[in-house]
């Protein structure tokens, strides 16, 4: 029942098109009757501090963020977790008293969804990161902060990978991190000894669901768990030969469960049970 207690959580992008988001968290809301509705807000760039400021304005308990305003929202808020500030991106906002605080669950996101649904263990292994955006960032960032080996880093601007590749770098000397162009050659190197491939560029993503990446299919192998971080279709081009090659395979829809439940736990201190999510997923 909404009261004059009931407060708000809430989602802000641009465009935000069909977002599943309301329909998890208000799910959850309602599993632990909690006393909140979760709403979105189609927030345009040029009105983003506006929008922080209703946050506190009407006492918001948190929201999360999402493209254009990763990045931009940064220096609206009066603290960052120092993790989400070397990423550069923050994807949930909490309020509290008027504080607003900025974290980024899409790590320990998609770390959980690693670990949880394919058993990943990061020690010791190598990875292959494709794309050099911000989903590639926060993969990589993930990755490190998992104490992974090794990662090389492919992308279509091969400058863009050097530049990415050597900012991991600065920050974990220990991890053996390089960075290289689309190239076959390279495909074939890089994942020929990789336990973990990662396409965070939005080849294949729907409505272009036959575009086939990126990638060598006869370079894909058994030992590879791969990963695509598009969600929309299910099982994209690359997964589907991944399957075909032996591959353990995971899309990204857990990606957006996971870090979903990650918000949800700071915003209320309660964990949404995955296994209910997924049934709407
Ligand atoms: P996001 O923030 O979601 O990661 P982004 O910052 O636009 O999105 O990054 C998209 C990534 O996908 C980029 O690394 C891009 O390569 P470039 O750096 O060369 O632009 C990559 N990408 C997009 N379309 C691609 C395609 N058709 N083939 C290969 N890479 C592609």
């Amino acid at each position: 029942m909404i009261d004059t207690k009931t407060r708000l959580l809430g989602l802000i992008g641009y465009p935000l098109g069909h977002s599943l988001s309301p329909l998890l968290h208000n799910q959850a809301i309602e599993e632990f009757n909690l006393n909140y509705v979760y709403l979105a807000f189609e927030v345009k760039p040029a009105d983003l501090k506006k929008a922080v400021n209703a946050i506190r304005a009407f006492g918001i308990r948190g929201v999360n963020v999402t493209i254009p305003h990763k990045e931009r929202v940064i220096p609206l808020l009066d603290e960052v977790e120092p993790l989400a500030r070397k990423i550069g991106a923050v994807n949930t906002i909490v309020n509290d008293q008027g504080k607003l605080k900025g974290y980024n669950t899409d790590l320990s996101g998609l770390k959980r969804m690693l670990e949880e649904d394919a058993s990943f263990v990061f020690k010791g292994k190598k990875a292959v990161i494709i794309g050099a955006g911000g989903a590639a960032r926060a993969a990589g960032f993930t990755l490190c902060q998992a104490e992974i080996a090794e990662i090389s880093l492919l992308n279509r601007t091969v400058k863009k990978a050097e530049q990415l590749a050597g900012e991991w770098s600065e920050y974990y000397p220990e991890i053996r991190i390089k960075g290289g162009g689309l190239s076959p050659e390279n495909y074939y190197q890089e994942l020929k000894n990789s336990n973990l491939l990662i396409d965070t560029t939005p080849v294949g993503m729907s409505p272009n669901t036959d575009e086939f990446p990126v990638i060598e299919e006869n370079a894909l192998h058994s030992g590879l768990l791969v990963v695509d971080l598009v969600y929309n279709p299910r099982e994209t081009v690359l997964l589907k030969a991944a399957r075909r090659a032996g591959a353990k395979t995971l899309g990204g829809a857990g990606m957006l469960l996971y870090q979903g439940i990650e918000s949800f736990k700071l915003w209320t201190g309660k964990e949404p049970v995955v296994e209910n999510w997924k049934k709407i997923l």
